[in-house]
């Protein structure tokens, strides 16, 4: 099966109930990140000989030749696909070879390709979107939702803006990916380009030609589809492997530090759903953050000049001394929440001002944090009411952010279904 985490996890804020006999469970809270795009992705460029070597060849001209529809007779021995699949040889990084598989049926003739291990392949094509015709069609994915189109912004390239009014929680986006490729590190990168490139010539015209229209980073035509993984990768995690996936659609969202929209991978779908997570006027920019909005400043801009390759402009990059101060006012905020000692200083009053800051800084995408904070806070001075309040104001974010599987959902689930029976009741009375 598919593995229900879509993205690494990283620790940024903990609700760890102090542990005593009384409070059983301790609670690791983990906000599962997705970052985009893989940093890791190697180009060896300018100095690497084969690839000088290879710019005297023109790439595209050494793609194999289209089947033949003799070929495509045959193409019922390849199962789900739709051509024979074109492998390298065994990596050793990987204990098996990689193959292009590509079903350009797929998802009413999207099409998709893939370039990973004859398992994963295999446990990929058992998917609902390749089993079921209505998977993907009764969820409305891969249909214009017509809420938004694409424009050049000044110094942004292409990006993606409201068309009409977005309330919070409405769907901007939901996509398939066009390529998903495993993520090793063993081939060469004219080699793996080699093989980017079968994948790619094999998918449909309109998609091929959506994805080949995506910004990349280099600029060096000979590694152009790695360069555009490089810019445009999301990651996606299937049969507990990472794999660099590519959603023509969904690329064009620009990064922001106080976005306006939120995303999950559905793994079993293969989806990327994008969902407003405040109101978007209509033409203004629609956007989603690359990285933790939650790093100081200094580290933001770091990472995505080294990773994404700009500078940062907006008002949370620029007047770093004011937004890390505000963080460092929300990690306070959220240490005392989080201590659950006899001298706590955590209360309901010190929850609402953590909401008051993240709303404030923009981060309306991310408020499940303080709604976390805040349920645990009421719940902990037998305020069941709100305590309920916010717990579903939580579980609401979690499911736009992070998808229905994460562990988190299953925290306020707990104490939405008795709050006087959760640990954190009467707490702190
Ligand atoms: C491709 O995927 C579709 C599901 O989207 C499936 O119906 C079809 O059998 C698959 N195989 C080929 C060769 O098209």
């Amino acid at each position: 099966m598919v593995s229900a985490q879509v993205c690494f996890a990283v620790l940024l804020a903990s609700f760890a109930s102090a542990a005593s006999a009384s409070t059983p469970v301790s609670i690791l809270f983990q906000q599962c990140w997705h970052e985009r795009p893989f940093t890791t992705v190697n180009l060896q460029t300018s100095h690497d000989r084969e690839l000088v070597f290879a710019t005297r060849l023109n790439y595209f001209a050494t793609l194999p030749p289209r089947l033949s529809r003799q070929d495509r007779v045959k193409e019922l021995n390849y199962g789900p696909w739709s051509y024979p699949p074109v492998c390298t040889k065994v990596l050793q990084s990987v204990g098996d070879k990689l193959c292009v598989y590509t079903n350009t049926s797929f998802s009413g003739g999207r099409g998709i390709s893939l370039f990973t291990t004859p398992r994963i392949a295999e446990e990929i094509a058992t998917l609902p979107p390749f089993q079921d015709p209505d998977a993907l069609k009764s969820k409305d994915v891969n249909v214009f939702s017509d809420n938004w189109h694409t424009q050049e912004i000044p110094g942004k390239g292409v990006g993606m803006l409201a068309k009409k009014q977005l309330k919070f929680k409405d769907r901007v986006t939901a996509y398939t990916p066009a390529l998903v490729a495993y993520l090793e590190g063993e081939l060469e990168t004219l080699e793996r380009e080699k093989f980017f490139r079968i994948a790619l010539s094999q998918l449909p015209e309109a998609t091929r030609q959506a994805y080949l229209g995506l910004t990349y980073i280099y600029g060096l035509e000979q590694i152009r589809v790695q360069d555009i993984v490089k810019a445009n990768t999301f990651q996606l995690e299937v049969a507990g492997q990472n794999h660099l996936s590519v959603f023509p659609e969904t690329s064009r969202l620009n990064h922001a530090c106080a976005p306006n929209a939120q995303y999950y991978l559905d793994p079993a779908l293969l989806t990327h759903f994008v969902h407003a997570t405040r109101p978007i006027a209509p033409g203004e920019e629609i956007t989603i953050s690359y990285i933790s909005p939650l790093e100081p400043t200094e580290a933001r801009q770091q990472q995505l000049s080294s990773g994404f390759h700009f500078t940062c402009t907006c008002a949370r990059c620029t007047a770093a001394d004011a937004t890390d101060s505000k963080l460092r006012e929300m990690q306070n905020l959220q240490k005392s929440l989080n201590d659950w000692s006899a001298e706590s200083t955590g209360s309901p009053k010190v929850a609402e001002k953590l909401l008051q800051l993240y709303r404030k800084e923009g981060l309306e995408g991310f408020l499940d944090i303080p709604y976390g904070f805040a349920a645990l806070a009421y719940n902990a001075v037998g305020d069941t009411k709100k305590a309920v309040k916010y717990a579903e104001l939580a579980k609401e974010l979690i499911l736009m952010k992070d998808g229905p599987w994460t562990p988190n959902l299953q925290i306020w689930e707990e104490m939405l279904r008795g709050p006087k029976d959760h640990w954190s009741y009467k707490r702190r009375r």
